[in-house]
C-alpha cells in the first residue's frame, strides 16, 4: 500500500483503489480495504452492475466482472469452481472473466480496473 501524508503531514497508508467502469464507460474510484473482497465493495457503494446474490460464495456468477489485461497477472487464477460459474454468467465469459466475490484486495492490486458487464441475469 502507499503511503501518503496527511494535511498535518502525517504519514498514513492510503487503502487500495478499484476502478469500476461501467458498460458505458463511466469510471468510479473507490477505496477497498485490504481484505475486503471486489464485489463487497461494489455493494458498500452501489456500484451500478453488480449483484452479488449469493453473498460471496461462488454459487451466482452475478458478480462477474472483466478484469483489465493491465492488471489480470496480478490475480490469484481461478478456481474450478469459479471457471464453472462464469461459465453459466449471464454475460458471455471471456479469458479476463472473473468473479469479483472471489478478488480479495490487497496493497499489490491497488489500481486494479474491472469492467463491469451489460447484464448479470
Ligand atoms: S456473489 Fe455470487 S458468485 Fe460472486
Amino acid at each position: 500500500m502507499a503511503q501518503v501524508r496527511d494535511e498535518f503531514q502525517r504519514p498514513r497508508i492510503r487503502m487500495p483503489i478499484v476502478n469500476y467502469i461501467s458498460p458505458s464507460g463511466i469510471s468510479r474510484k473507490i477505496d477497498v480495504p485490504a481484505g475486503m473482497s471486489v464485489m463487497q465493495a461494489a455493494l458498500n457503494h452501489r456500484i451500478e452492475g453488480i449483484l452479488g446474490e449469493c453473498g460471496g460464495n461462488c454459487m451466482c456468477a452475478t458478480c462477474h466482472v472483466y478484469v483489465d489485461a493491465s492488471s489480470l497477472n496480478r490475480i490469484p487464477p481461478a478456481t474450478d469452481n469459479e471457471k464453472f460459474m462464469l461459465s453459466i454468467a449471464a454475460e458471455s465469459p471471456e479469458a479476463s472473466s472473473r468473479l469479483s466475490c472471489q478478488i480479495k484486495m490487497t496493497g499489490e492490486l491497488d489500481g486494479l480496473i474491472v469492467r463491469l458487464p451489460g447484464k448479470q441475469k
